[in-house]
Order: structure tokens, then C-alpha cells, then sequence
């Protein structure tokens, strides 16, 4: 198994942690929008539009090629939508839990885009095709780090932008006081509201917090951005650093 990877329990190689992360959210799809809305207090929305933000110029060219991966239930897409010019070329969202994707493709409807049923490891679409790629809070689950990041790179054009917003873990005695709201809180919550994973036996709200920990912190994803070929790294900490996003340009010929 991938020493940089997500590694839901059960799972003992790529294909199966790709798989139980696959089951996890097909299963929560239903109540996915409801629970992350209420555990993180609303400020999701915040965190969705303020990564949104940070790619408007690109994000105001009419055709400009972009792309929410992990898109899920759509609400990172809705936010890149708000920058949208009349008339753009639409957006791609792609997803591989159909359950997700397709609670994402009714938030769409009358809104310019394209939902694309893929895994983000293995994207059917053109080398050097994309403008930017944006992901948010779907990265940490892809099986193999650094193959999602030389996917995004393959994809993007020279100079194309990508966006990375994900959790990570604060210092501190905030981060002291935070850790045990998501590390007890949050899951004891989740699996009233959602029940165990059919097959696992553990909820999701167990695999949150394990995944954030296992997650490579700033220093590390920079790392790994810088090597494989990105340049422009850099992350920005949102609210003290629970959520951030990590921003990196595939490089000029
Ligand atoms: C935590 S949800 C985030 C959804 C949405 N972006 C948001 O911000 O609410 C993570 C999403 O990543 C998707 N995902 C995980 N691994 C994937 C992969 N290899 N290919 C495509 N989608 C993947 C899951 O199906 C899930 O919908």
C-alpha cells in the first residue's frame, strides 16, 4: 500500500481503500449535505467560496477549461459557478460515487455543467486540456497522493492553476480544544445520524478525523506538490488552520 494514500480500516492496498472510500460515500450521500452543514457550524459555505474566490480571474474567462474533481454533492461547483461570466463554457464536475454525484447533478440543473461519472486518479480527458482543476475536501481520500497529483498536472495546460482545499490539523490549545470536538464529538454524532459503512462496520465520522491525521501536513503536501513538477506552492490556513487550501501552477513550457 501507498505510504501517501488514504487508508480507510480494511483496506490493504490501493484498489481497496479506493473502494471502501467509494462504499463510504455512496452510503452517506443522502445525508452528506445535512451533517457537513450542521458539524462544521455553516462554515463550509465559507471556506467553498472564499477558495472560489482566489481563482476569479481565471474562473471570468468565458472559456476557460475547468474542473471541480471529488466534486460530490456540488457545493464547491456551485461556488466556482458564482464567478462564471453569461455564457461560459461549462464547468466539469466529476465524481466517482454516483450517489454524490447525482444529489450534485439537481443543484446543477439550469447551471452550465458537465457531470462527468470519473475516478480522479484516471481523468478521461485530454493531456494538457484544463485551465484549473480545484478539488475540495476530496483529495485526502484519493488511494495514491502523488499519482492524484501527477493526474491534475498531466491535465492542466502550461501555466493552468490548481486548488487543493482540505482540513488539517491546528497547533496550539485551539487545536488542543479541537481535536476533541472532531475526534470524539464529531464521530459520535455522525454514526447516530448515519449508522455504520454496510460491509465496514466503522462510520464515517470514525474515518474523518483518522483521515485528517493521516493527511500530509502543509510542509509535506508542498513537498509533494513541488515534486511533481508544480511550481507557485503555497497553502493559505482558513480559520486557524482547521481548513486550508493549497494553490500550485503546472509550470510554463
Ligand atoms: C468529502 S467529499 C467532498 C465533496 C465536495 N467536494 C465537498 O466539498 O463537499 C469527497 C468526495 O470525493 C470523492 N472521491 C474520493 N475519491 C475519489 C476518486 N478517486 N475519484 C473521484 N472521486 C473521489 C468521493 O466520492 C466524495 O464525493
Amino acid at each position: 500500500m501507498s505510504a501517501t494514500g488514504a487508508k480507510p480500516i480494511g483496506a490493504v492496498d490501493e484498489a481497496s481503500a479506493a473502494q471502501a472510500v467509494h462504499r463510504m460515500f455512496d452510503s452517506i450521500a443522502p445525508r452528506y449535505d445535512l451533517l457537513n452543514h450542521v458539524l462544521s457550524f455553516n462554515v463550509d459555505r465559507l471556506w467553498w467560496r472564499r477558495a472560489a474566490r482566489r481563482f476569479r480571474a481565471v474562473l471570468a474567462q468565458p472559456d476557460a477549461a475547468v474542473l471541480d474533481v471529488c466534486c460530490g454533492t456540488g457545493d464547491m461547483t456551485m461556488a466556482l459557478l458564482r464567478h462564471r461570466p453569461h455564457g461560459a463554457r461549462p464547468l466539469l464536475a466529476a465524481d466517482f460515487a454516483r450517489g454524490m454525484l447525482t444529489r450534485g447533478a439537481r443543484k446543477f440543473a439550469g447551471h452550465a455543467v458537465t457531470v462527468l461519472e470519473a475516478d480522479a486518479l484516471h481523468l478521461p480527458l485530454r493531456d494538457a486540456s484544463l485551465d484549473l482543476i480545484v478539488t475540495a475536501f476530496g483529495f485526502r481520500n484519493l488511494a495514491n497522493y502523488e499519482a492524484g497529483l501527477r493526474e491534475f498536472h498531466r491535465a492542466l495546460k502550461p501555466g493552468g492553476e490548481l486548488g487543493i482545499l482540505e482540513f488539517s490539523e491546528p497547533g496550539g490549545l485551539l487545536g488542543q480544544a479541537y481535536a476533541v470536538y472532531f475526534r470524539r464529538v464529531l464521530p459520535a454524532i455522525g454514526r447516530i445520524v448515519c449508522g455504520p459503512v454496510p460491509g465496514s462496520g466503522f462510520g464515517p465520522y470514525n474515518y474523518l478525523p483518522e483521515s485528517v491525521g493521516d493527511f500530509p501536513p502543509p510542509p509535506r503536501m508542498l513537498d509533494l506538490l513541488r515534486s511533481t513538477g508544480f511550481t507557485k506552492c503555497a497553502w493559505q490556513p482558513y480559520t486557524f488552520g482547521i481548513a486550508g487550501l493549497y494553490t500550485a501552477a503546472r509550470a510554463q513550457r
